[in-house]
């Protein structure tokens, strides 16, 4: 009889520290958690999980660290452990959304999905192992970068990440999730960038993503390759939206030229290294023409004349 029992293999579930059971995030790779006393393998997203080294918890079960990388959109991933005859089996699903789409509901008022790590009962269970609070008066980047290295580490970076002020823009406070922004977040912009923050409220023409407050949806907020901070080239960027200007005859330059005005890759004319692009003519937040063009200028002529000086 005791030796029957003993041969019984009795797992528990595993459960997902975090994400929690549904979460919502914006970046391509996301670090899952998992905790259990069994063998356990991952799967759903792109190329699966290895399970990497497992680190013994308090009471016994074990915690597994796992990267997944995540398409755009939603992703069920599973975690099974064999039981006794079965496999028990626990979801997540992860959302991978881009700011420019609608967020889903609950997301809007936070920042941040309710499923991040920096929630009380989950860094608890980090903190068995990890430092989860900033030395007293310590540097609060030194303190982040220990897991979010990739941060600090963009070719160019914004101006208050350059000098590791992360508190500037991510409240250490806030509830439920620690480190939220200030929401929508152009209000986290609109701290620091008062001059676009008149704009917007003065110009007579907004731009739509602009408008929306969803300036992450072009620039980064802690740096990119791109000046700016663009997400991508501001010809990429642009045309991501406006697909039709791709390869199109834009602007049209008369009888002579029958050809379309040069879209990218010329110096721009009146400004030092810098190239010549879409934002070039059209302003990305405001302006005082429908077709927002630059310098508040509210006719074709007056645009063209700017750089072309007859
Ligand atoms: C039982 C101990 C333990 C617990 C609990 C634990 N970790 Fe870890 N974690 C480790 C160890 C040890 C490493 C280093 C692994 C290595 O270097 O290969 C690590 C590595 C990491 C890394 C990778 C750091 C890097 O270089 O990118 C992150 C991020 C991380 N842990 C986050 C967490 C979070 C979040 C939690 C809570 C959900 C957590 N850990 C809970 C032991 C633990
Ligand atoms: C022990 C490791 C650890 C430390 C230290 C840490 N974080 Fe995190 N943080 C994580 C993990 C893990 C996640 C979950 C998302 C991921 O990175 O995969 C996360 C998520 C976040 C998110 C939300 C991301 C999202 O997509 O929902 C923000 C914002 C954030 N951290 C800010 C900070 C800031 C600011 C600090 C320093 C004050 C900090 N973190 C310190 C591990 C850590
Ligand atoms: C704590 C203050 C602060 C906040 C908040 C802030 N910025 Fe900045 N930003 C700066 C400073 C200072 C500079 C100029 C130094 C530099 O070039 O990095 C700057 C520069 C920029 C530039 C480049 C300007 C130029 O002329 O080169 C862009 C683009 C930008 N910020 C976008 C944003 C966006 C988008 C947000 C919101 C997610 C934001 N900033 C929030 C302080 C801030
Ligand atoms: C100028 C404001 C600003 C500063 C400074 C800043 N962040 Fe952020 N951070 C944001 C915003 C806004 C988001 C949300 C982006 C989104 O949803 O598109 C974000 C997102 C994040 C995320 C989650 C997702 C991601 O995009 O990687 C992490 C982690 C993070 N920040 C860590 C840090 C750390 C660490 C520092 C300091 C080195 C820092 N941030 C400094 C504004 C800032
Ligand atoms: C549609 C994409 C897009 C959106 C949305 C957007 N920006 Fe920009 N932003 C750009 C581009 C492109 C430039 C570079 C303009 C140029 O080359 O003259 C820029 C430049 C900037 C600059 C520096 C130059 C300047 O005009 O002062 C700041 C600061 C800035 N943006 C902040 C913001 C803030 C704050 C928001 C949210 C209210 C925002 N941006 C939303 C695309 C965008
Ligand atoms: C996230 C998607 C998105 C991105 C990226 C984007 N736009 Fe737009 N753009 C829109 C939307 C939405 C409108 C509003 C369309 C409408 O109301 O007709 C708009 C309107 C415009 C208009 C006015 C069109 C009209 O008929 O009045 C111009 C010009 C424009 N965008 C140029 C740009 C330029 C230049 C860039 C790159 C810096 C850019 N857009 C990036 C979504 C985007
Ligand atoms: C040389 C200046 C110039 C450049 C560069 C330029 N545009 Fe325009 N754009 C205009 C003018 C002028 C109009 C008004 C319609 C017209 O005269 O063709 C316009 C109109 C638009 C409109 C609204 C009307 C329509 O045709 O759909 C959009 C959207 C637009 N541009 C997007 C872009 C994008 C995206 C790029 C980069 C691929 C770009 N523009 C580059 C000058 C420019
Ligand atoms: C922001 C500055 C700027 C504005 C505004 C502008 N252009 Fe240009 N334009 C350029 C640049 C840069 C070139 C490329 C010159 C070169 O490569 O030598 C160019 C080239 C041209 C050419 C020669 C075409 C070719 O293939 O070489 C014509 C014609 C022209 N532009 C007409 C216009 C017209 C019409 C407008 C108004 C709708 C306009 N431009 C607005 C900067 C501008």
């Amino acid at each position: 009889m005791t030796l029957a029992l003993l041969t019984i293999v009795v797992s528990a579930a595993p459960r997902f520290l975090a994400p929690g059971p549904v979460a919502q995030t914006t970046r391509e790779q996301v670090r899952v958690f998992v905790e259990t006393d069994g063998p356990l393998s991952l799967s759903g997203a792109d190329g699966g999980c290895s399970v990497g080294p497992r680190f013994r918890l308090d009471g016994g079960a074990t915690l597994a660290h796992c990267t997944f990388t995540l398409a755009p959109g939603r992703t069920v991933v599973s975690a099974s452990t064999p039981d006794d005859g079965g496999v028990l089996t626990a979801e997540a699903v992860l959302s991978r959304y881009v700011t420019t789409s609608t967020l889903p509901a609950g997301v809007e008022a936070q920042g941040f999905g309710p499923g991040t790590a920096h929630r009380p009962e989950v860094e608890s269970v980090c903190a068995q192992c990890h430092q989860m609070e900033r030395a007293d008066g310590g540097s609060a980047v030194a303190f982040c970068s220990t897991c979010h290295a990739e941060v600090t580490q963009r070719k160019i970076m914004h101006g208050p990440v350059q000098q590791g002020a992360c508190l500037a823009c991510h409240q250490e406070t806030s509830t439920p999730t620690r480190y939220a922004v200030r929401w929508p977040i152009q209000e986290t912009c609109f701290n620091c960038h008062v001059d676009i923050k008149a704009a917007m409220a003065t110009k007579a023409f907004r731009h739509g993503p602009a408008a929306a407050g969803r300036c992450t949806t072009c620039h980064d907020p802690h740096g990119s390759d791109q000046p700016f901070w663009l997400k991508k080239h501001a010809y990429d960027l642009c045309t991501n939206c406006h697909t039709e200007k791709r390869g199109e005859r834009h602007v049209v330059v008369g009888f002579v030229y029958g050809d379309s005005h040069p879209l990218r890759g010329r110096p721009h004319p009146l400004k030092d290294r810098t190239e010549f692009s879409c934002p070039s003519c059209h302003n990305p937040h405001a302006a005082q023409s429908r077709f927002l063009w630059q310098f508040d200028v509210t006719n074709r002529e007056s645009l063209c004349r700017t750089c072309h000086q007859k």
